[in-house]
């Protein structure tokens, strides 16, 4: 990689100040590699603006000096979407510093929050005035507002309140041209045409840096119970989705698949886990359900009747806050278990809600006959149709060279049967560097020609993010 000249760092330092521009390359290894393992990039610096003056000023050097920029937040992201390729001139835009609280309305129920405010911190934030944020994900301790709007994430309440383009009221953001698109105002009602907001919401930081968001707050939950079920199978575990949904109405926020090979691993690599049920069961589902009152007597009842009428095995209602967090941490643990189990080739992927069951039965045993040693596992966000569909390489591969083969052909297979089956190759976490070529081969023309046709307009010389998402080849400015 061209390493930046001293010429381009003096105007970073003079817009920033000397602390706030790292580029020694130890300091800046942590930002340089991905969560997962599997991506390392290049930078020349790590910029980390206080106020959206500076990253005007960030946005503006980099135009003209041909620097291309990462926008970087709790860079917990799993398709390497926050980590910079290893060619061109990069630089990472850190957000970390920009994270303050701006305003919460608790009778409008709005927050208004800096892209570097980490999401736990909302949400405490928000439950220290009565309301919450309904969204909530394993990363919740490092990923931020920013990151979050940016990959249009989901987690683990989208059953309910949606994914993050729902909660998003309003954005603020330099975009490459320099310009701040001031678009804080929540409106219910705007008809402009085209809305820059919804344009950046899942834009995987290609079209500017986003600096603040409005979001939508809820009303704390009343009365919640949180449950721990056994099953046979996925079509048991739909049927039992219907049968609460219909049951309970909106009341069911979270209906979390897991596999019986998944909760092993957590119990293996994950300290202070146990079984919540007394035998192991082919699959489980973690379901909670909010209401005004009596969760969790509603929630026993509906569970009694679906096993009376043969829908579950087995089921735990949480009888304490901490036993409904230890549920919890079964559920959010599974990538770091799996991460320690060895390498695997995931895939986000999400197919109409009704057809998952069959999905993931046919998709496993395909998978597993054509690529032998393989173990295919299907976790995740059934209520909204989403599973993580992770295939795990046998023991002792060396990883590198197993994720290019067999990995990347595993990968095109599951990603041929999720398009053939209607669906999408990224459910929630966007397609980063990962999924850029299958995206390219899968997107179809019509999709391929409007983002490259977004790009295009709002980032001519290509400085965001390159690499990611948009598999146009925009060539960085020479610098
Ligand atoms: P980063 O990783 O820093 O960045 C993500 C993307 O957004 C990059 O393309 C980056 O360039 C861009 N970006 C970041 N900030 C900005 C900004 N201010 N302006 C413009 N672009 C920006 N995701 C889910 O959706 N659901 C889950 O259930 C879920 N569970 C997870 C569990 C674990 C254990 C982990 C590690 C990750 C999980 N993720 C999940 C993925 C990840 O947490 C989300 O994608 C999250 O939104 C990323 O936030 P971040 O601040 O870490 O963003
Ligand atoms: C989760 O829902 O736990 C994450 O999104 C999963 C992952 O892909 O590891
Ligand atoms: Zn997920």
């Amino acid at each position: 990689m061209e390493i930046m000249n001293a010429r381009i760092l003096d105007r970073f330092r003079e817009a920033l100040g000397p602390l706030d521009v790292i580029t020694d390359q130890d300091d800046l290894a942590p930002w340089l590699a991905d969560w997962r393992g599997v991506y390392a990039g290049q930078a020349g610096a790590l910029l980390s603006p206080r106020s959206v003056e500076q990253v005007a000023a960030i946005m503006r050097i980099a135009r003209e000096e041909g620097v291309s920029l990462v926008p970087q937040g709790g860079n917990t992201s799993m398709v390497g979407g926050a980590t910079p390729r290893p060619e061109g001139v990069n630089a990472i835009v850190s957000t970390r510093k920009m994270n303050r609280i701006r305003s919460l309305d608790r009778d409008a129920n709005i927050v208004i929050a800096e892209a570097g405010v980490v999401l736990q911190t909302l949400h405490e934030a928000a439950l220290a005035q009565g309301r919450r944020f309904p969204l909530s994900l394993g990363a919740k301790g490092s990923a931020t507002i920013g990151g979050l709007v940016s990959t249009n994430a989901g987690g683990t309440q989208v059953l309910r309140f949606g994914t993050m383009r729902a909660l998003t009221l309003g954005i603020e953001a330099v975009l490459p041209d320099g310009s701040l698109f001031e678009g804080l105002a929540p409106l219910k009602k705007d008809t402009r045409g085209y809305d820059p907001r919804q344009l950046l919401v899942g834009a995987e930081g290609t079209l500017g840096i986003v600096t603040a968001a409005a979001l939508k707050l809820v009303p704390a939950p009343l009365d919640v119970a949180t449950a721990w079920v056994g099953l046979r199978n996925p079509h048991q575990a739909l049927s039992l989705l219907r049968f609460l949904e219909n049951g309970m109405t909106d009341a069911i926020e979270s209906f979390e698949l897991v596999p019986e090979g998944s909760l092993a691993l957590v119990l293996d690599h994950i300290a202070d886990t146990r079984r919540p049920l007394a035998g192991p069961h082919p699959w489980h589902v973690l379901v909670e359900a909010v209401l005004a009152e009596g969760a969790s007597a509603v929630l026993t009842d509906w569970l009694g009747r679906a096993a009376e009428a043969g829908l579950i095995e087995d089921a735990v209602i949480a009888s304490s806050e901490a036993q409904a967090a230890s549920f919890w941490k079964l559920r959010e643990s599974i990538s770091a278990a799996e991460r320690a189990e060895g390498p695997a080739m995931q895939h986000d992927i999400s197919v109409p809600v009704d057809a998952m069951p069959d999905f993931l039965e046919a998709a496993s045993r395909a998978v597993e006959a054509r690529f032998p040693g393989v173990t295919a596992r299907g976790y995740g966000h059934l209520g909204d149709g989403n599973i993580h569909f992770h295939v795990c390489a046998p023991h002792g591969v060396d990883a590198a060279r197993w994720r290019a083969d067999p990995g990347k052909a595993i990968s095109n297979h599951v990603y041929d049967l999720v398009t053939a089956a209607n669906g999408s190759i990224s459910a929630e976490h966007g397609i980063g560097q990962m999924k850029i070529d299958a995206f390219a081969r899968l997107a179809g023309p019509a999709r391929l020609a409007v983002i490259h046709g977004v790009k295009r307009a709002l980032d001519p010389l290509g400085i965001m993010n390159p690499g990611k998402l948009v598999p146009l080849a925009i060539e960085p400015p020479a610098a």
